[in-house]
C-alpha cells in the first residue's frame, strides 16, 4: 500500500514509524518546506505535485497544521486518494461541503482521526453504554458525564510552544479545537450532541491569541454532559466522571484506570495498559482493517456533523 504524509511533524512522524514497524506499507512525504524536520529513511521524499500524481497513491495522512487540512484533503481526493485526516477537520467550514461532495462522488474511505476513541479507557467506558436485552448491559441508568481535561501547555512543547498552531488563531489553534478530543468522546459515549452552549475565552499567557480555556455544556441522545478544557494548569488531570443511577464510574486517561463507587466506597479498580502509543496503535489496525469500508466508524461524513456544531459553539459562545 502507498502512504502519503502531508505534514511530517510530531504526529506526522508518530503514525509514520508505526505504520512502518507494523504495516510496512510504502511511505511518502510531500513536504511544505516550511520546517526543517529530517525524514526517516523509510519514508520517501516527493519534490512535487506530479510526482505525487504520478505515484498514485492508496491513502493520504494529512497531519498538517489544522487550518489547511481541507483543502490538502481536496486536493488529494481529486486524485482518489483515501483520507485520513488528523483531528479536528480543520479551522472553519470553508470547502468543507465541496471536500464531501467529492468524497461522496467517488466512494473515497476516510476517516477523521480522534485516536482517544481507541484509548482502553474510553474503550471499556463504551461498554457500559452498550445495550443487550435487558437494557445497558451495566444494568444502569445513566444519569450525568463530566469530563476534563487540564494541563501546562507549555510543558508540552518545549521551546517554541508560542510558534505551534495550537497558540495560533490562523493556524486553527485554541482549545476548543485541540482538545476537540473530549467532545468527539463525549458524543461516542452518550450519542449524538444535540445541542453544545458555554464559554470560553483566553485568561493566561501560554498562547498567543488563541484560547486557553472552555467550559462546555452538552446536550446528548442519553442526557447531559459538562467539559472542562484548559491549557493554563499545572495540574495535569484527563477524567471523566459518569453518574449512572446506582453506580459512578470514574475513568482516569492519564493513569489508565477506571474505578466503580457506590455510596462513597471504592467497588472496584481497574487497570489497563498505559503505553503513550497504545491508542495510536489501536486506531492504525482499525482504519487499515476497514480501508475498504467507506462506512467506516467516524468516517468524514458522519463527522462533519459533530465539528459543524462546534464551528457553531465557537462563533455563537465567542
Ligand atoms: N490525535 C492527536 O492526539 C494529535 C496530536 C498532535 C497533533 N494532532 C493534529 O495533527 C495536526 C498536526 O499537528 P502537529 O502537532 O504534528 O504539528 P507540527 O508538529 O507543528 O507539524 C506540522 C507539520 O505540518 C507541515 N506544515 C505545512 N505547512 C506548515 C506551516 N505553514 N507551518 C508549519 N508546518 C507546516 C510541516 O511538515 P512538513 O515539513 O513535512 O511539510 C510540519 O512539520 C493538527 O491538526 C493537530 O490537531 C493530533
Amino acid at each position: 500500500m502507498k502512504t502519503v504524509f502531508f505534514g511530517m511533524g510530531s504526529i506526522g512522524q508518530r503514525h509514520a514509524e508505526l505504520i512502518h514497524k507494523k504495516f510496512k506499507h510504502d511511505l511518502y512525504a510531500f513536504r511544505s518546506g516550511k520546517s526543517n524536520v529530517k525524514l526517516p529513511d523509510y519514508v520517501t521524499e516527493l519534490k512535487s505535485w506530479n510526482e505525487v500524481k504520478k505515484l498514485k497513491p492508496d491513502v493520504a495522512f494529512i497531519t498538517n497544521p489544522t487550518s489547511l487540512h481541507i483543502d490538502t484533503a481536496i486536493k488529494c481526493a481529486e486524485i482518489d486518494c483515501n483520507l485520513f485526516i488528523e483531528k479536528p477537520i480543520d479551522s472553519k467550514l470553508k470547502n468543507l461541503d465541496k471536500l464531501l461532495r467529492i468524497v461522496k462522488r467517488k466512494k473515497l474511505v476516510t476517516y477523521l482521526a480522534y485516536n482517544r476513541r481507541f484509548h482502553p479507557v474510553i474503550t471499556e467506558l463504551k461498554k457500559y453504554f452498550t445495550k443487550n436485552e435487558q437494557g445497558l448491559s451495566y444494568g444502569n441508568k445513566f444519569l450525568h458525564l463530566r469530563s476534563v481535561n487540564t494541563s501546562y501547555y507549555p510543558d508540552w512543547r518545549a521551546g517554541d510552544y508560542k510558534k505551534r498552531y495550537t497558540a495560533i488563531k490562523k493556524m486553527g489553534g485554541g482549545i476548543v479545537l485541540d482538545l476537540s478530543h473530549e467532545i468527539d468522546y463525549t458524543s461516542y459515549l452518550l450519542g449524538n450532541i444535540k445541542n453544545m452552549s458555554g464559554i470560553y475565552g483566553k485568561r493566561g499567557s501560554v498562547t498567543v491569541d488563541s484560547e486557553d480555556y472552555a467550559d462546555i455544556l452538552v446536550q446528548t441522545k442519553s442526557g447531559p454532559g459538562n467539559i472542562h478544557l484548559d491549557f493554563f494548569s499545572h495540574k495535569v488531570e484527563n477524567k471523566i466522571e459518569i453518574n449512572f443511577e446506582n453506580l459512578t464510574v470514574i475513568g482516569d486517561l492519564s493513569n489508565s484506570e477506571i474505578s466503580e463507587v457506590r455510596n462513597g466506597n471504592l467497588i472496584a479498580k481497574k487497570q489497563f495498559p498505559t503505553e503513550r502509543n497504545i491508542s495510536f496503535e489501536n486506531q492504525l489496525d482499525y482504519f487499515f482493517a476497514n480501508i475498504d469500508n467507506p462506512k467506516m466508524m467516524n468516517n468524514l461524513i458522519d463527522a462533519a456533523i459533530l465539528f459543524k456544531q462546534i464551528i457553531k459553539f465557537k462563533k455563537t459562545y465567542v
